[in-house]
């Protein structure tokens, strides 16, 4: 089944030159294409819209600092069960746990600089790409 997922590459991911590697690891997947992609900067109003599903969490007020401490990458993939595909390509949220091969087991160390965000289910898919693209039809 075809779906669509956003992703965003975090700012340590730009910070240290990621975006091509993890990008292209997306790209590489047969039959996945990217239907929108920006980088910017994030205010607290569009972090808070993402985020919603933590507030109150003892991490979440450091996750709004680094979220905001340097221009991200948002993208929207579309395809083949690509929701699931793209946690995979991630890996866990704690970059120690995660396995050699994955994005956040290759170049990761603490869990909140953990280089890419990605929707865990259909429904946070399309939530969260209206926040990000409200335009995408
Ligand atoms: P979460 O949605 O649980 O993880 P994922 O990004 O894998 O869906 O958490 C959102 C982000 O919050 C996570 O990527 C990094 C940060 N975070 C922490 O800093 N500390 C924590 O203990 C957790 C669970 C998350
Ligand atoms: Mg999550």
């Amino acid at each position: 089944m075809s779906q669509r997922t956003l992703v965003l590459l975090k700012p340590d991911a730009v910070r240290r030159g990621l975006v091509g590697e993890i990008i292209g690891r997306i790209e590489r997947k047969a039959n996945w294409t990217i239907s929108a992609l920006e980088l910017r900067t994030l205010d607290r109003g569009t972090l808070e819209q993402h985020y919603a599903e933590h507030v109150g969490r003892d991490f979440y007020e450091p996750l709004m600092q680094f979220m905001s401490s340097g221009p991200i990458v948002a993208l929207v993939v579309e395809g083949e069960r690509v929701i699931e595909g793209v946690r995979a390509l991630a890996g866990p949220t704690d970059p120690i746990s995660a396995a050699p091969g994955s994005i956040r087991g290759d170049f990761g160390t603490i869990t909140r600089e953990n280089l890419i965000h990605a929707s865990d289910s259909e429904e946070s898919a399309q939530r969260e790409i209206k926040i990000f693209f409200p335009g995408l039809a």
